[in-house]
């Protein structure tokens, strides 16, 4: 039977410990490491419900808190997805939250410290967190400008969980025990990865995913050739340049012989 998380390290029971003392969550991390897939994991494990919100610069805090709607001849307030969340006593998932923009980020931080509380200024209201309420936030250092980072205020008043690459040995069994792909098909894959990350290919901007092994694997499974399946998620997908492209594709046929 396959499994949908399985812990790298301490941060189930970290996660779980933040939650039942009301303290939000940090998830630090580069793609593909199972920032979301541990969110998921802990919203069924804690059995409550989920709301994600995928962040953009252009994200109001508004769009996270809720706003009157014309309905007809009147105007309705709808509630956002962070003030639902608040309601239900729900896991609000910030996905990427760097890349919103501070003046929404400062709309959460009175949910995050002792106050724990939102303020709906336009309802002239101030709700208390049902119990079970979290908010978790994800970020991958690195992968964003400079320019856009968290501020120190919102930093220390986050429990901030490191995800890292996995090692080799946890690596392959999140491909074999928690997404059912044959050990002999994982192996090759594994190492590969570990090969790339130890020394990335020159030009390559972002170092390979489990999520880009996953999904070879998939595509194998369909029948596809697993150089052929590596080649479209990771070769062709992680360059436009034909050289680097070539680099890789002579690295993945060193693993992986057909
Ligand atoms: N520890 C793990 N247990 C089970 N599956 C995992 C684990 N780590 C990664 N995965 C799998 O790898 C893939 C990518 O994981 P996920 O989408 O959670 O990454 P992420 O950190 O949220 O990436 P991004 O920053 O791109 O959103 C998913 O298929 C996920 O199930
Ligand atoms: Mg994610």
């Amino acid at each position: 039977m396959t499994v949908s998380y399985l812990p790298a390290g301490e941060e189930v029971a970290l996660f779980t410990a933040a939650h039942l003392a009301g303290l939000p969550l940090l998830l630090k991390g580069p793609t593909g490491v199972g920032k979301t897939a541990l969110v998921e994991h802990m919203a069924q494990r804690l059995g409550r419900p989920l709301v994600t919100v995928a962040c953009h610069e252009d994200l109001t805090a508004a769009d996270l808190v809720g706003r009157y709607l014309l309905e007809g001849d009147r105007t309705v307030w709808v509630d956002g997805p962070l003030t639902r969340a608040v309601r239900e006593g729900a896991l609000c998932y910030l996905d990427e939250v760097v890349e919103a923009r501070p003046d929404t980020v400062v709309v959460l931080h009175p949910l995050m410290d002792h106050r724990r509380e939102l303020h709906l200024e336009r309802l002239g209201l101030t709700l208390q967190p049902a119990p079970g309420f979290t908010l978790v936030m994800s970020y991958n250092p690195g992968y964003q400008s400079l320019l856009k980072d968290l501020k120190a205020s919102t930093r220390q008043r986050l429990v901030a969980i490191d995800l890292d690459f996995p090692s080799r040995e946890h690596e392959l069994r999140v491909l074999v025990e928690a997404h059912g792909i044959e050990a002999t098909v994982a192996q090759p894959l594994v190492q590969l990865a570990q090969a790339l990350r130890r020394q990335p290919v020159d030009g390559t901007s972002e170092a390979v995913s489990t999520r880009a092994l996953i999904a070879a694997a998939q595509l194998h499974r369909g029948g596809v050739p697993l150089r052929q399946a590596l080649d479209a998620t990771l070769a062709c997908a992680l360059t436009d340049d034909a050289s680097v492209a070539a680099a890789l594709r002579e690295c993945i046929a060193t693993y992986v012989d057909a």
